[in-house]
């Protein structure tokens, strides 16, 4: 019998968000181009009476525990579809920032599924279990595919994308959490009355990320929320223009924050990057990564004698 399992999820960051109008359901439609970099949420779940979510981690006392947790819904969304109870318990091992616009909720939700299909032996298709994905949220069908992929619709259609080499990322972590929907109604706010086009990937930095050019690709990013987040909190300015200062390639909000990204030209640039932010006092962690990475992996798998 499976004793455990264990996944390994990534952090994302968004290279190009368009957003598009609100929609009557509440949602925005967008060109979203995702990548998937090196930080990591692990998800282990084991047999328990009931469903139980631990977290451990620097940010551990944020993460919400009860069924709002992406990783609980997860777990019931399968077991219901497979006519079982939900009774494991779920770690997470959290390595993401917390509500910090790199998808660390998403990717718990993704990796509890996947450690759940494992666990019971439910041999759920890919194809489902990117349809349980999207019920969960936007974000959630990214985290498990992992690697470069245009999002359309709210996010969740994804199309895989080619990509020519690895990039060198710098994140700011800020104090606190931005929370997505506060994000994109400020959008919405600063937009006012103005007509807004409908969202289109950019055919630059499609192209920057085929030939894997990070000053190309620096060129192209781009990302709608990026007002909307600065106006919610305006101390972002200060750890962007730290980044673009040290000389980071590209300097924006990741998702919707308020977690800053930093492209950098390679591994040293990032180093450089890096220090220039934690002596600026105007983030609260730095770290230093590099995408694509794949999506949601098993990496470990415990049996019981
Ligand atoms: O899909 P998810 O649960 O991550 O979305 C959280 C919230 O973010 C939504 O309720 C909505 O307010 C906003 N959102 C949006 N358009 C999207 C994705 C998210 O307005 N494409």
């Amino acid at each position: 019998m499976t004793a455990s399992v264990t996944v390994r999820v990534p952090a994302k960051v968004n290279v190009q968000l368009a957003v598009g109008p609100l929609r009557t359901d509440g949602f925005h439609d967008l060109a979203n181009v995702f990548l998937a970099v090196g930080l990591y949420d692990e998800v282990t779940v084991r047999p328990a009476d009931e469903l139980r979510v631990t977290c451990s981690g620097a940010d551990a006392a944020q993460v919400p525990l009860d069924r709002t947790n992406l990783a609980a819904r997860a777990a019931l969304a399968l077991a219901a579809r497979h006519g079982r109870e939900a009774n494991v318990h779920i770690h997470i091992d959290k390595d993401i920032p917390v509500a910090g616009g790199m998808a660390g909720g998403s990717a718990d939700g993704a990796g509890a599924l996947l450690a759940c299909d494992a666990l019971w032996g439910t041999g759920a298709s890919r194809e489902e279990l990117l349809e349980i994905c999207a019920e969960l949220g936007s974000d959630v069908p990214f985290s498990l595919v992992g690697g470069a992929a245009l999002g359309r619709g709210r996010g969740e259609l994804l199309t895989p994308l080619e990509t020519g080499g690895t990039f060198s990322w710098v994140f700011a972590v800020a104090d606190g959490g931005l929370s997505t929907p506060a994000v994109y109604a400020e959008c919405d706010r600063l937009r006012g009355t103005t007509p807004v086009p409908d969202p289109e990937p950019s055919a630059a930095l499609l192209a920057a990320l085929r030939t894997g050019d990070a000053t190309a690709l620096a060129a192209a990013v781009s990302n709608d929320l990026q007002p909307a987040a600065v106006s919610l909190r305006p101390s972002l300015a200060a750890t962007l223009a730290a980044g673009e200062e040290a000389g980071a390639l590209a300097a924006m909000v990741s998702g919707s924050g308020p977690t800053t990204a930093f492209l950098t030209a390679g591994e040293a640039e990032a180093e450089k990057v890096a220090d220039a932010l934690r002596s600026s006092g105007t983030c609260r962690a730095v770290r230093v990564t590099s995408g694509p990475v794949p999506g949601a992996t098993v990496c470990g798998t415990a049996r019981s004698s």
